[in-house]
């Protein structure tokens, strides 16, 4: 027997448990399926995001940060540490809790928002009147019938042709955030979000980093200016970045990993490494869902195809999150599973893809919405810019962290903001007024005259605002 439900949702990733919850306060009957198994095989709903990405990556960079901060700044307060050291095997421990605490706050959300939850691996059936059979296979082996399917399914790390992820010395994020010991000497390829997050934490735990980046010019999706500033900082505190790289024969032995790759200038160079972390992107999670059998469109990545809606080529089904077009962030993907929830309640759900913030949790963190600099210039766009430095900071400079700088860009006829970036401390933090005030379409102007407390760091992005005007107080 078949159990019916007015949302069937597929993946239990912030995109899709985020959409059951939406679905289900608007009075449908909902189930989420999610096939996340914890180390003893139960359920483990949350998707990359909370078992193997965004939590507990941070609470291996807050560990990570805690001993570099133990190490070598304590004593600039004045407190002296004898015979300090570090167990890694406990760090990820933590880190192995602190995902377990937000595995289990969702499954508490299902209950309390009666959402039906089932452990297992969703794939489509068939088309029905009106209807989807879903087939449930894993803990739980069960036909499901949705008027309305959301297909949330995330996304997996790309492979390096040749160097297939073993998990044990070629990583994705999943080995990267496992590794109970500091490798000695760690290579990644690619220096985007993941590269730089991961060579943070294992560089501070005492790793020799080096990161090959194909690119010419380093984080080339970010503010050049802001860039440049991180680029200073990173390499300051030990992480060798390698851009416009080429990356050649990558061989795999029992002790190490030996990677052939040619520099910018074209000569030939070896790096050797215990451990390789391969972070050059993401793939849409689509094999497993017999999309087929209903016909559900994918483009030539493997995604679902979907409008501006989240709506696929088949009536009834909705897409959301890293499986669809767009950024593969969480916070994007939640937007989305609420709007399409809201949609099928028959609301006007809406999500406004400029002012989608971005975060690289390094230290100093990067943060930034809008379009940056030379977004601005091929746009052709006139605009006036203000920066400020955190080096004038007074709350910056108590904390002993003045690196970096707000940096914003306004319309130099209407003065509106158009985008806001930041390198520095609390980046994340500081950036969630600059979307709230992209959002509300405020000028420099608006930001400039908002009394911001004293003495705290978001200060700067007032400063920066007064800066577009040539104003700043305190620079
Ligand atoms: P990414 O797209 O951020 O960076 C990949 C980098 O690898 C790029 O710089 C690219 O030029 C480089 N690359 C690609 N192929 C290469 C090759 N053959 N040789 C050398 N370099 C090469 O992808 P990443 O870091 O894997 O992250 C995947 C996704 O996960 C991102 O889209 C990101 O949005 C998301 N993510 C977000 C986080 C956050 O919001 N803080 C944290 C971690 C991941």
């Amino acid at each position: 027997m078949s159990k019916q439900f007015d949302v069937i949702v597929i993946g239990g990733g912030p995109g899709g448990y985020i959409a059951a919850i939406r679905a289900a306060q608007l009075g449908k009957n909902v189930a989420c399926v999610d096939e996340w198994k914890n180390a003893t095989g139960g359920p483990a709903p949350g998707g990359t995001c909370t078992n193997v990405g965004c939590i507990p990556s941070k609470a291996l960079l807050q560990s990570s940060e805690h001993f570099e901060q133990a190490s070598h700044h304590f004593a600039d307060h004045g407190i002296t540490v004898k015979g300090l050291s570090m167990d890694a095997a406990k760090m990820v421990a933590r880190k192995d809790a602190v995902v377990k605490q937000n595995n289990d706050g969702i499954l508490y959300l299902f209950k309390k928002n009666k959402v039906s939850f089932f452990h297992g691996r969703a794939s489509f059936v068939k088309a029905l009147d009106g209807a989807y059979e879903i087939k449930v296979a894993g803990a739980a082996e069960e036909t499901l019938v949705g008027q309305q399917i959301i297909v949330a399914t995330g996304s997996h790390a790309r492979a390096l042709p040749g160097a297939a992820f073993d998990e044990s010395m070629v990583l994705s994020n999943e080995g990267a955030l496992a590794l109970t010991e500091v490798p000695k000497k760690l290579g990644l390829i690619g220096s985007g979000v993941i590269g730089l997050e991961m060579g943070s934490v294992w560089r501070r735990l005492g790793s020799e980093v080096t990161l090959l980046e194909g690119l010419p010019d380093f984080l080339g999706a970010v503010d050049q200016q802001i860039a440049k500033e991180a680029h200073k900082a990173f390499v300051k505190q030990g992480l060798k970045i390698e851009l416009g790289v080429k990356v050649g024969d990558i061989k795999v032995g029992k002790k190490g990993v030996s990677v052939a790759w040619t520099n910018a200038k074209g000569e030939a160079q070896t790096l050797d490494v215990d451990k390789l972390i391969v972070s050059i992107g993401r793939v849409p999670n689509t094999s497993g869902l017999n999309a087929e059998a209903v016909g559900l469109k994918l483009d030539e990545r493997g995604a679902i195809v979907v409008d501006g809606d989240c709506k696929t080529n088949l009536p009834g089904v909705w897409a959301v999150g890293d499986v669809v077009r767009g950024p593969m962030l969480a916070h994007k993907a939640e937007e989305e599973g609420v709007a399409v929830a809201e949609r099928i309640a028959g609301q006007h759900g809406h999500v406004n893809f400029t002012t989608i913030p971005w975060v690289i949790y390094t230290s100093p963190e990067i943060a930034w919405v809008g379009r940056t600099e030379q977004q601005l210039k091929s746009d052709g766009v006139a605009y006036k810019a203000g920066t400020f430095p955190f080096l004038a900071n007074g709350r910056a400079r108590a904390l002993g962290d003045t690196t970096g700088m707000v940096k914003m860009l306004a319309d130099a006829t209407t003065d509106e903001i158009l985008g806001v970036h930041i390198v520095g401390p609390m980046a994340s933090e500081l950036i969630a007024e600059c979307v709230l005030a992209m959002e509300f379409r405020a000028s420099s102007e608006d930001m400039a005259r908002v009394c911001h407390a004293h003495p705290s760091l978001s200060e700067s992005t007032k400063e920066a605002a007064l800066a577009v005007d040539k104003r700043t107080l305190n620079f």
